[in-house]
């Protein structure tokens, strides 16, 4: 069919099937792919387009609806010299775009908007943007954007060292209002061949592949186990216990089995029951007590009792000091597989260029990607290229290998382009998920609510296979006491092997898991007690001085007190409103709750160094070469930042090359909130090692100030002003490198685990519907001992992010294999579900950090859910011990609450 329509204004032509979605009509044959492809479902938005002037899911419009309409897309925001419009400078400026995946959806539902409205209420805002989901911003930031657009706040630009503590956009934001930036399935090279993988749909079974042969000749190449040179990866150089391709063998539902190579249209088309497989179904082994029956079966041949890890920490004799305990309190709770829900699913293309193979996919790691992919490639690293593309959100889930290996597989093997894009199912069927874990806690303090005593084990199901579970079972044992002084403290994490999705890496690590549990038992002891909660735990906040159950002196930076002191004017108002609101009665309660934390920055007890260079080129040119990628969390402004103020230029001078394994050194991985310390500390050293330079070619003091011109350089000393021609001093490179210093653990976890850990205390108000059961969260106040906010902005949106997700965590989001696999049955926070936040900036500084900064990407999320479910017990007195708190899991626990009182 050929068909007629207004594209941006402007008249287009199209053929093909009139079925073909709008979304994939302008991705693929109008080469718009600012338009974005979250679910392919109607579910998440990000495809939005508008359609006569309405917003519509374009993935949900057939072409044959467009005919003689006229369709409007993130491209056509622009004007035509290519300056922003005034919502794009709006979402710029108040910094609404993180990872930016999202961010076309957005523009275009509030273009609608702000088109027939241009001063909306946040009612009215939130009602138009109510149909697009993002999973990083916890949406405050993009509310009011679309609130401000008539006044965009004015950019800034500070002049050369004082760049840190301002609130720039962006370095990378304009690509992401325009619908520029390139994700993992927007840079296909047209010749590519497409990957299409077949699942398991059972959780355990053995298989046997039938006769392949008539596949093959209809595709370009059919891969099995057998085409894997290394078939076993994983995060940890002596564990390569998941195969790319199951062999005669699966662990669970979601698995990958075989996949089809070919063209686009060819592979799509062949269903999975054309693939001839013969299962033999095996019971599976779900939840943890499961794995430690005695006649479970194993899910690893080579893992006894089907145990991947166990330790802890001990300190003191905790048995003995709950003998001298006033008051004790204990409660075990447990909470369930959570799906990270990145908008942006699984993707990328891979070529091989001659020996060596280039593959180009979302990630937050290249130099691990580039390690493992060499590994199962049987190369050597050097012969292996990762060129990151955008990432549309991660959070621990794009740590672990996706669609890599088989690309690099097939492009290696074939000669050619391949590419792979996952749907949203297959996203969420085979990626990783936070670990469920089952935390048993008992805490005592004395009559004056001192902390005692504490004893914590955490069980956790790592599901299949061990991706990132030793890393949580080794880390929540050291946070399992919360951020308080305790002077006896046993704590135990172990970690089990089941046939449920692969746990891995989630913005936490456990941490979030285990604070649900100490955060209860403060508010149990503070009750008992007749102790304010807020003062409770201001009483045992550690604090700069303090010795942590691992053994370690917290010589500086602890901020937690200070968290408390900022929160207790809220904490106060917010008890006397909920107070005047309670006493009207009725069926609607409404209750507050606090929730701490404390998290260590970057590795446990392991190295994990940064390397950056800062470059000066002979024309002129200040190039950051950062290996720190940018998941939408801001590292590549706050790299920026730090650099250009520790050279002393400014920062709008500093250009950025970042993630290619060619062109930057190692960064290490974006997680364990560690690129503003680690990497921004390795970042301000090139910077200063560069000024070094300059200082000694100019022969000038350690005060002077530096101006760049094009290939002048200019080195003000006092007085005297001398300039250096970089044409001929040649180009110039500083290098810095950080490794945070850390200790081992030994047998009773002592040790210097962290260099610096995180402090911070959120306020929940919540309001439950006791008939319902349902809860709804009014306010979040977070106070976060961040060190130093190199970008005030980008701290904030972190934290709104955090605090969203953590809502999830605690009322919403429970993936279910088999069951929620997609997003209308598994629910994230809309723009509806999340409350005004305000964030309350602590600047404890560290000395190690980057102008004292310390991390917030993880510390963001773990105290909310805490927070939340203390406010559901303040309101209700419904202690939850199993997360999510569902509104029948809340009903529930209401009634059987009434019946005990009747
Ligand atoms: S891609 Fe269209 S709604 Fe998700
Ligand atoms: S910025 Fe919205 S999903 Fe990442």
């Amino acid at each position: 069919m050929k068909l007629e329509f207004t594209l941006n204004g402007r008249a287009t032509d199209w053929e093909g099937a009139p079925v073909t979605r709008l979304a994939a009509a302008l991705r693929d044959d109008l080469g718009l792919t600012g338009t974005k492809i979250g679910c392919d479902a109607g579910d998440c938005g990000a495809c939005t387009v508008l359609l006569d002037g309405r917003q519509v899911c374009s993935c949900l419009v057939a072409m044959g609806q467009v005919e003689g309409r006229s369709v409007e897309t993130v491209e056509g925001l622009s004007a035509a010299d290519d300056s922003l419009s005034a919502l794009q400078q709006s979402f710029l400026d108040h910094g609404a775009a993180q990872c930016g995946i999202c961010t076309p959806g957005m523009l275009m539902a509030a273009q609608e908007l702000v088109r027939r409205n241009g001063k909306p209420s946040r009612a009215e805002v939130e009602e138009a943007l109510g149909g697009v989901l993002c999973r990083c911003t916890g949406y405050g930031k993009i509310v009011d954007a679309v609130m401000d657009v008539v006044a965009p706040a004015p950019a800034t630009a500070p002049p050369a060292g004082e760049a840190i503590g301002s609130r720039i956009v962006r370095v990378d934001g304009p690509p992401k209002v325009t619908g520029r930036d390139v994700f993992g399935a927007d840079g296909i090279p047209k010749d590519a061949l497409w990957i299409r993988v077949v699942r398991s749909p059972h959780a355990r079974a053995q298989f046997d592949l039938g006769d392949l042969e008539p596949l093959r000749r209809r595709l370009t190449a059919v891969l099995t186990a057998a085409d894997v040179p290394f078939n076993g990866y994983g995060i940890y150089p002596d564990i390569k216990d998941q195969p790319v391709l199951a062999d005669g063998l699966v662990r669970y539902r979601g698995e990958a089995v075989v996949a089809l190579v070919g063209a686009r249209a060819e592979v799509l088309a062949i269903g999975d029951d054309e693939v001839p497989i013969t299962w033999r179904l095996e019971p599976p082994l779900f939840g943890v007590d499961a794995a430690m029956a005695e006649d479970a079966p194993l899910v690893q041949a080579d893992r006894p009792g089907n145990l991947l890890l166990k330790g802890g920490v001990k300190r003191g004799d905790a048995a003995a000091a709950f003998e001298e305990c006033a008051a004790v309190a204990e409660g075990t709770f447990e909470t369930a597989f959570v799906e990270h829900a990145y908008i942006e699913p699984e993707a990328g293309w891979a070529r091989r260029v001659g020996d060596r193979i280039e593959i180009h996919a979302t990630t937050q790691t290249p130099y691990m990607d580039r390690d493992e992919i060499a590994n199962l490639m049987r190369l050597k690293p050097e012969a292996v290229r990762i060129v990151p593309t955008a990432c549309g959100g991660g959070f621990g889930g794009k740590l672990d290998l996706s669609v890599q290996p088989l690309l690099a597989i097939a492009a290696w093997t074939l000669g050619r382009p391949v590419a792979m894009v996952y749907t949203r199912p297959e996203s969420m069927a085979a990626s990783t998920k936070r670990h469920p874990a089952r935390v048993s806690a008992r805490f005592g303090c004395d009559a004056e609510g001192k902390l005692l005593s504490c004893d914590v084990t955490a069980l956790f199901d790592t599901g299949a296979y061990a991706s990132w579970g030793p890393t949580v079972a080794n880390r929540v044992p050291v946070h399992a006491m919360g951020p308080y002084a305790i002077p006896n403290v046993r704590t135990w994490g172990e970690a089990f092997f089941t046939n449920g999705p692969p746990a891995g890496a989630f913005r936490g690590f456990g941490v979030p898991q285990a604070a649900i549990a100490h955060e209860a038992m403060m508010d149990e002891l503070a009750g008992r007690l007749g102790i304010d909660r807020l003062e409770f735990r201001h009483r045992n906040a550690l604090r700069a001085g303090d010795t942590t159950a691992t053994g370690q002196t917290l010589a500086h930076s602890a901020g937690l007190a200070e968290c408390l002191d900022a929160l207790r004017p809220h904490w106060r108002k917010a008890h006397e409103e909920i107070a005047a609101f309670n006493e009207a009665g009725g069926p609607h309660r409404r209750g507050i709750g606090i929730g701490c934390m404390w998290y260590g920055i970057g590795n446990t007890s392991m190295s994990n160094p940064s390397r950056m260079r800062l470059g000066l080129s002979p024309g002129g040119t200040l190039t950051l070469y950062s290996g720190a990628l940018d998941i939408g969390q801001g590292s590549n402004t706050i790299m920026v930042q730090i650099a250009a103020d520790a050279v002393g230029l400014p920062a709008a001078q500093v250009d950025l090359v970042t993630g290619d394994t060619d062109l930057t050194a190692d960064a290490g991985k974006t997680s364990a909130s560690r690129q503003t310390f680690v990497s921004g500390k390795a970042a301000e050293k090139a910077g200063q090692d560069l000024r070094q330079q300059i200082l000694r070619l100019a022969n000038a003091g350690p005060e002077a100030i530096l101006s760049l011109d094009g290939a002048t350089l200019s080195v003000r000393d006092g007085g005297e002003v001398r300039t250096i021609d970089l044409a001929t001093a040649g180009p110039l490179m500083g290098e810095g490198t950080f490794d945070p210093p850390t200790t081992p653990l030994d047998s009773d976890g002592q040790g210097v685990p962290y260099a610096t850990y995180a402090f911070a205390a959120q306020l929940a108000k919540v309001e439950v519907d006791i008939e319902l059961g349902t809860v709804k969260v009014l306010r979040i106040v977070a106070a976060h001992d961040v060190g130093r906010a190199i970008n005030p902005t980008l701290v904030e949106g972190q934290i709104h992010g955090g605090v969203a997700q953590g809502l999830g965590l605690a009322l919403m989001e429970e993936y279910l294999p088999g069951r929620t696999e997609n997003l209308h049955d598994y629910l994230i926070p809309t723009v509806g579900d999340v409350p005004a936040i305000e964030c309350l900036l602590i600047e404890d500084r560290e000395p190690l950090g980057p102008s004292g900064a310390k991390g917030i990407g993880e510390p963001a999320l773990v105290p909310t859910a805490p927070a939340i479910l203390g406010a559901v017990h303040h309101a209700t007195g419904v202690r939850a011990h199993r997360v999510p708190l569902l509104p029948h899991r809340l009903r529930e626990a209401i009634v059987a609450q009434q019946r005990s009182k009747a």
